[in-house]
């Protein structure tokens, strides 16, 4: 809804740009037309100021710290919901009733064994492969195999895409684990919740019966719900460029999976945890605390710091909150890595290096803890964080395709470059 202007004087010219207002945070200025008026582009690096679209699915704000999806706030969906009704809600834009609740979890609990044959796709893999890059070649070989939902132009097969990929999501990572520690891969069981499901088939080994502890299973439900959606983070921003060519989902998905792996994005909670294992024990957190504010070192503090959350990351709040829940449940009295992450927390916070850059922990700070308490190797933390996240890359994705002003992403530059030249024989140069 356009309801004021913004003025541009450019050149001599004066032009106005109407300003987009939505339904809370920031107002947007159209700049659509800005090249055609002017022959100028804006420049943006890192897309700091900029909003790629409109959407309806999940709205941060940074300075209150508070997420919501579709207006609901993570801290009730967590603590009432379950995941499988986030996945509903992000899809659907609505919280279910009962029957459509059964429905979707039966649509979903029937959609989570994986085609036989993409089995030995695994043996392609070295069994030290990390599992990340199991998982990119997984999710995108899905499109070799489910032609039946890959045209995109048809709302049914968009639909039976989404619900697959939420299903096949924790097959696939439970199969990427098992091969990583030679381990057979153990079939989903209908009668388990999707989270009692998962660690079922990460943990159970065909030689005896394996009872999923639904302590743990309520954590692990709960740590899904935590990394659902998140706006346009730098993989589902990813996933929405790949869609806007016509991609098919699973391809797309696979590009989303491949930019979450990075350590300022998902990868940062295996970053996370092996930085709390090198610092080791609390005496040694003043030396990191130091090497993180040196300018000239690389060195940053995993877990910290976020581009839109200026405040405590909420999802972190309940993260550490389930990370005492589960260390409790387990036994776990001391827990050396715990202590150095509240310590370092502490001293991060009454610090004036991260007052002024406004650093707060955010969802990976504790996560690998949790996760590392549940029976996971780092290796697997960023594969649990892309199970989660499919539902909202799938959401953000479907919610491209159906919007009417979008088109193929192409952003342009400022080039720095050489100017026109003429070619130059070898002999002359
Ligand atoms: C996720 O976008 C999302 O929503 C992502 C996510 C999601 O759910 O999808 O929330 C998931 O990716 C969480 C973030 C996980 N990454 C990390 O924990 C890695 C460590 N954090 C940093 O790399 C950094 O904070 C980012 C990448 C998260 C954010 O980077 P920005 O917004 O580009 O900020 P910046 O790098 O420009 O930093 C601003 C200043 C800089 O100092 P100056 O150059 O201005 O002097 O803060 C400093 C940075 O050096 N800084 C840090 C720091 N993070 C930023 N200094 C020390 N330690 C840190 N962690």
């Amino acid at each position: 809804m356009a309801n004021s202007t913004a003025k541009l004087e450019l050149g001599g010219e004066n032009r106005e740009y109407e300003v987009l207002e939505g339904s809370v945070g920031p107002d947007v200025i159209n700049i659509a037309s800005l090249y055609r008026d002017t022959g100028m582009f804006t420049y943006d690096p890192g897309f700091t100021s900029t909003a790629s679209c409109e959407s309806k699915i999940t709205y941060i704000d940074g300075d209150e710290g508070t997420l919501l999806h579709r207006g609901y706030p993570i801290e009730q969906l967590a603590d009432h919901g379950d995941f499988l009704e986030v996945c509903y809600l992000l899809l659907y834009g609505e919280l279910p009733t009962k029957a459509q609740k059964e429905d979707f979890d039966y649509r979903v609990t029937r959609h989570t064994m994986l085609h036989e044959q993409m089995s030995r796709f695994f043996t392609g893999f070295r069994r030290d492969a990390h599992p990340m890059a199991v998982m990119c070649g997984m999710v995108g070989a899905l499109s070799a195999f489910y032609h039946d939902s890959t045209d995109i132009s048809d709302p049914h097969q968009r639909m039976v895409a989404s619900i697959r990929m939420i299903a096949k999501m924790p097959t696939i990572a439970a199969m990427a684990y098992k091969y990583h520690i030679g381990q057979p891969f153990i079939y989903p069981r209908n009668e388990l919740s999707y989270a009692a499901n998962f660690l079922h088939m990460c943990f159970a080994v065909p030689c005896e019966e394996y009872h999923v502890n639904p302590v743990l299973a309520r954590a692990m439900d709960r740590i899904f719900i935590l990394h659902a959606d998140h706006e346009q983070n730098a993989s589902t921003s990813t996933v929405r460029l790949a869609g806007s060519s016509g991609a098919n989902p699973f391809a797309c998905i696979a590009a989303g999976i491949a930019c979450l792996w990075g350590p300022a994005h998902g990868g940062a909670n295996e970053a996370a945890l092996n930085m709390l294992a090198e610092i080791g024990t609390v005496d040694r957190i003043p030396e990191y605390i130091d090497r993180a504010k040196d300018r000239d070192d690389p060195f940053r503090l995993m877990g910290f710091g976020h581009r839109v959350y200026k405040n405590y990351d909420p999802r972190a709040k309940i993260m550490q909150k389930t990370t005492h829940e589960v260390l409790g449940e387990l036994g776990i009295k001391d827990d050396p890595q715990l202590d150095v992450a509240l310590e370092l927390e502490r001293i991060a916070l009454t610090d004036e290096y991260f007052i002024e850059k406004k650093l707060y922990p955010n969802i990976d700070f504790y996560s690998g803890i949790t996760l590392r308490a549940l029976g996971f190797p780092t290796t697997m933390f960023t594969v649990l964080f892309a199970l989660a996240r499919t539902v909202g890359w799938i959401a953000q994705w479907k919610e491209m395709i159906e919007d009417p002003n979008q088109k193929i992403g192409r952003p342009r530059q400022l080039y720095t470059g050489a100017t026109q030249r003429d070619y130059v024989p070898i002999a002359n140069r």
